[in-house]
């Protein structure tokens, strides 16, 4: 008869856990019969000890089998989705999603989306921003939505994969967050229960994501491809950039007014050019086009405001007010603004994400806890970039919060994030490799 404490001394002693010692951990992570702290002791000695692949693709397995698989059977035609392994200041799923469904090809985008935690923040938050939106829809009405508007962006179904609900709260809260085989099972067994034929990843690198190296991200972006390939979807990963934030704002409604600016066709370059290829990806991967083609398709929906027109009516069909999305002066505004200005002058030469993300938390934009409120109007608007010349006194960021003491505490937070340099930082590309 298995027992977790031997599972947990096995994979503590660096041994390799076999196919009946994973699956009897994940049913009992999932029906509640293993107690929280045999799972996070295991989880732990996984942290230290690694998984080789076959136990990781054995994990992604039995996590996957753990809830419904093809919840989004009702849904005819090609489905594809984007998963980012989290970042700050990332809002492209609420630009990306209404690309592709303007597009118009016959490929839908069913995107189940989180919540924010700790200094990472959630594209569901995000989104709540206007008034009235409810994301905690029921599987009914989020495949009524997809097949409507050819996207929908909502709260993960608790059919889906419920062993991964479970097990990444407790992650979060047990330091096994940033561990490659279980962000890969994570990610992978959410992809293959939804039943999305075609997966295009953004893995992110750098200081405000969980890969802090290119080495790390590359095993990770490779170890998610092959999952995919042995699964039969045809899976593609983008490494991208996250050692500064991604745009300018970070928190809730700035970002979600930030998408807005890019579906509007006048966003940030670089948010704009990182979007065009994960959408021309989406549809690449789907077999709509060559990329050059597909790379057009994407950018015109921007240009000729039809991706602006599906993101106001996702906003009507979860209750809220689309009037948001065509006259962002409607948000709701902060309490308290201030203003961090540069103490000398030179070039941006860092902006470092992981300090950025924890400075938007300490406003009132993220959580310390599970379920907690969180103030939509708090964050961060960045008024340079890297590589962009600066003078002293002069404005650096915004920052938006509920109180004063929490402006004081991001600004101190924020200031630390900030490296000024006299000399021009060689330029650093958002894409950095396609695996
Ligand atoms: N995104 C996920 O869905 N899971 C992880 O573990 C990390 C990012």
């Amino acid at each position: 008869m298995l027992k977790m404490q031997d599972i947990i001394t096995k994979k503590q002693l660096g041994r390799e856990l076999n196919e009946d010692e994973i699956e009897y951990f994940v049913k009992g992570v999932t029906d509640g019969s293993i107690p929280d702290y045999q799972i996070s002791a295991l989880l732990m000695a996984i942290w230290f000890r690694g998984m080789t692949e076959e136990e990781t693709i054995t994990l992604t397995e039995c996590m996957t089998d753990s809830g419904e698989i093809n919840v989004l059977s009702s849904v005819i035609g090609k489905k594809v989705d984007k998963h980012s392994t989290g970042g700050v200041g990332d809002k492209v799923s609420l630009i990306i999603g209404p690309m592709v469904a303007a597009a118009n090809k016959g490929v839908y985008v069913p995107k189940m989306a989180g919540r924010g935690l700790g200094f990472t923040g959630g594209t569901l938050d995000k989104l709540e921003s206007c008034t009235g939106v409810n994301t905690e829809i029921s599987a009914e009405e989020f495949e009524s939505i997809v097949r409507e508007l050819g996207f929908c962006i909502a709260g993960q179904s608790k059919r889906l994969a419920p062993a991964d609900s479970k097990l990444s709260a407790i992650r979060d809260v047990t330091g096994t967050a940033n561990c490659i085989p279980l962000i890969a099972a994570s990610v992978m067994s959410k992809k293959l229960a939804s039943g999305s034929d075609y997966i295009v990843l953004d893995v992110k690198c750098g200081s405000g994501s969980f890969c802090k190296t290119m080495r790390d991200a590359e095993e990770l972006a490779r170890l998610m491809v092959r999952i995919g390939a042995r699964e039969k979807r045809k899976t593609i990963a983008i490494i991208t950039d996250m050692s500064a934030p991604l745009g300018c704002a970070v928190g809730n409604s700035v970002e979600l007014i930030e998408a807005i600016r890019v579906l509007e066709g006048r966003g940030d370059e670089e948010l704009t050019e990182l979007c065009i290829t994960l959408a021309a990806n989406m549809l690449y991967a789907a077999n709509v086009a060559d990329y050059e083609t597909c790379t057009a398709i994407v950018e015109e929906t921007l240009y000729d405001g039809s991706a602006l027109k599906k993101l106001a009516e996702l906003v009507k069909r979860l209750g809220g007010d689309e009037r948001y999305i065509y006259d962002t002066s409607l948000f709701e505004e902060s309490n308290v603004t201030a203003m961090l200005v540069a103490e000398k002058s030179g070039y941006i030469s860092g902006i470092d994400a992981y300090e950025v993300g924890k400075a938007a938390a300490i406003l009132g934009a993220g959580r310390e806890k599970i379920g907690a409120e969180i103030d939509h109007t708090a964050g961060i608007i960045l008024n340079k970039r890297i590589g962009d010349r600066i003078e002293e006194g002069e404005a650096l960021a915004t920052l938006q919060a509920k109180t004063l003491e929490r402006a004081q505490s991001g600004m101190e937070h924020l200031f630390k994030a900030v490296t000024i340099s006299d000399r021009k930082p060689e330029e650093k590309k958002i894409i950095l490799r396609i695996i």
